[in-house]
């Protein structure tokens, strides 16, 4: 696995530090950031020299000359540190900053080292966890909304990034496929047997708008007949107890929405499957047990005839404080008991050490007091670790909450339709010649990468436009840029003469354009790590379009099929490469493919 050329300079320093201030250098961070005026520069001499109240100055100058011994002179005092040699020259600057310049050679290699591997010298830090992410989490018998898309975007883009980082992933897609309204739906079908799909074959959206039609018909019957509404409130009941019948209607309910659900994340190129689905009815067996429980060991009372949770340091606006409800008035246990019994099942046999919760903002307090309960009760050990990965809402052009010019949910499956028509018009602008039957998959790679990607570059917590226009655009920080910029990659490979193989020789002079381009593709390791670690994906995407750029002035300065001699071709041409793995690589990570030719 390759190390960053940035890491190892903070070795260096770090070992230079110490030669020049021996024990007084422990822990110091070298502060190694990219520098304007050399390859990087290295901040970290000045705190230190104030904190030992010496000259920054002076001091800055023993640390270079313990980096590279010629930068002190003959008579260097104190002898030169052990470093790797990837330092080429240092220049003490300012109050006392290091600038470093790295060697052709050290940059050559690094940029071999990537190529020659299929995960680009990135290691896989995180081998023997275990995270379990809940995500998608659509409701049974209702369209998919927005925040669904959010939640099964990023939580897609989230499994690439662990699997790839080495973690074994569960993916736990939380359908929402109990609760009273399903005693509404199943005596509905029960009382209007004509109301009943027939067993064809049909598709997702069929699926979907019988289950909509279903909803609405059911919904308008429960609020106008209250004898109906009290038929349905006791089918509720039935089907807790497990009722065939019931039981037989729910099943046909589940299967149908599983149906669309299948249709919108093949469509979405998303890796839910059947085995994901572990929905909230999964926990049904075990809700009453865990508010025995709660209640025995007094972390849950009574209150008001339901029994809570309460937290001394979580209370609403008039200051009274908000419980977390386990076991509802009714008798019935609702959303907040099936979690707690999923932390359970999801820390003693699925033996998470990680949990991960992509669900919108709104739902903060609840996540919450979830996950303060569940350490009170001991479901949620001290090693395990719980996140509510949250994300802001979608909004729609006018900066209101996504809806359709009639005030209802936006229908997902059209939405993703028109992102692919929208792709088309930036396909065909761009390449008349792409023949009809590959330019309709390109333009379904490019009309939902877009989607995907909108989503996915902006700060997951913050809210964004829904504005296809922009998603589709060739110009900014889109897919579509990253994409064109990769195929473009394959493009030049494709032009070099016979006989010319991208390959690095290491130590031929690298101009400023290509050093930035090393650099970047170096920093790719790194910049995943971070990524993983705070769970944004959105870094990824700020890192891919860097590159992209980086690319194209290094593209418009050094011509690399009419390069001036044959190393040099081959050399330019290997670091064209790597940018085109390096694209190809973070955008499937992100859940986008990238086609070769575009
Ligand atoms: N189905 C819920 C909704 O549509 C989201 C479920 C989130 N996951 C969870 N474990 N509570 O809002």
């Amino acid at each position: 696995m390759a190390k960053a050329l940035s890491e190892t300079l903070a070795d260096d320093v770090r070992a230079a530090l110490t030669a020049v201030l021996g024990d007084a250098a422990r822990g110091a961070d070298p502060l190694i950031r990219p520098s304007d005026h050399a390859d990087f520069q290295a901040n970290g001499v000045l705190p230190l020299a104030k904190a030992l109240k010496g000259n920054p100055r002076e001091l800055a100058t023993r640390v270079a000359a313990a980096l590279v011994p010629s930068a002190g002179g003959a008579d260097a005092d104190p002898p030169p540190a052990a470093t790797s040699g990837v330092i080429a020259a240092v220049e003490v600057a300012g109050p006392g900053f290091l600038n470093l310049t790295l060697t052709d050679t050290a940059l050559g290699a690094q940029a071999a080292e990537r190529l020659g591997d299929p995960r680009l010298g990135v290691p896989a830090a995180g081998v023997g966890q275990t995270t379990v992410i809940d995500y998608s989490q659509p409701n049974i018998a209702k369209e998919m909304h927005v925040g669904h898309l959010r939640s099964t975007v990023i939580g897609d883009a989230l499994v690439r990034l662990l699997e790839f980082n080495g973690h074994t992933v569960v993916r736990q897609n939380h359908l929402g496929d109990w609760g009273t309204q399903f005693g509404m739906l199943i005596q509905y079908l029960v009382e209007h047997p004509d109301a009943r799909l027939a067993d064809v074959d049909h598709s997702g959206e069929a699926a979907i708008s019988w289950l909509t039609a279903l909803y609405r018909d059911a919904r308008a019957e429960f609020e106008s007949d209250t004898a109906f509404a009290d038929r349905a409130r006791k089918r509720v009941v039935t089907l807790q107890g497990g009722d065939r019948e019931s039981l037989a209607v729910w099943q046909k309910m589940v299967a149908e929405s599983k149906r669309y659900f299948e249709d919108v994340y093949a469509r979405l190129d998303v890796r839910l499957i059947d085995a994901d689905a572990v929905g909230e009815s999964f926990y049904n067996p075990y809700l009453a047990e865990i508010a025995a429980d709660l209640e025995r060991r007094g972390i849950a009372v009574w209150s008001n005839g339901a029994l809570c949770v309460f937290f001394d340091d979580i209370a609403g606006p008039d200051g009274e404080p908000v419980p977390l409800i386990v076991r509802k008035s009714d008798g019935g246990f609702g959303y907040a008991a099936t979690d707690l019994a999923a932390i359970r099942y999801r820390v003693n046999t699925l033996k998470a050490d990680q949990i991960l919760y992509v669900v919108d903002s709104r739902q903060a307090l609840h996540f919450r007091m979830v996950f303060e309960a569940a350490r009170r009760a001991g479901y949620l050990p001290e090693h395990v670790e719980a996140v509510h990965v949250q994300f802001g809402s979608v909004l729609g052009p006018d900066g209101k909450p996504f809806k359709t010019r009639a005030g209802q949910t936006v229908r997902l499956i059209e939405l993703l339709d028109s992102a692919v028509d929208h792709a088309v018009a930036t396909v065909e602008e761009k390449n008349p010649q792409l023949d009809a039957s590959q330019a309709r998959a390109e333009t379904r790679l490019v009309g939902i990468g877009a989607v995907k990607y909108a989503d996915l570059s902006t700060s997951r917590t913050k809210d964004y436009i829904f504005d296809l226009d922009r998603m589709v655009s060739l110009h900014g920080n889109t897919s579509v840029y990253l994409q064109y910029a990769h195929a473009r990659t394959h493009s030049i490979l494709r032009k070099l003469p016979a006989g010319t193989t991208p390959r690095v020789h290491a130590g031929v002079p690298l101009e400023p354009a290509e050093r930035k381009l090393a650099l970047h593709l170096d920093d790719f390791g790194a910049s995943l790590a971070t990524v993983v670690e705070n769970f944004e994906p959105h870094r990824l995407a700020s890192y891919l379009y860097a590159l992209a750029q980086t690319f194209s002035d290094f593209y418009d300065n050094c011509p690399v099929v009419k390069a001036p001699t044959e190393p040099v071709r081959e050399n330019r041409a290997a670091l064209v490469r790597l940018t085109g793995d390096t694209l190809r690589l973070g955008l499937e990570l992100l859940g986008i493919s990238a086609p070769e030719q575009l």
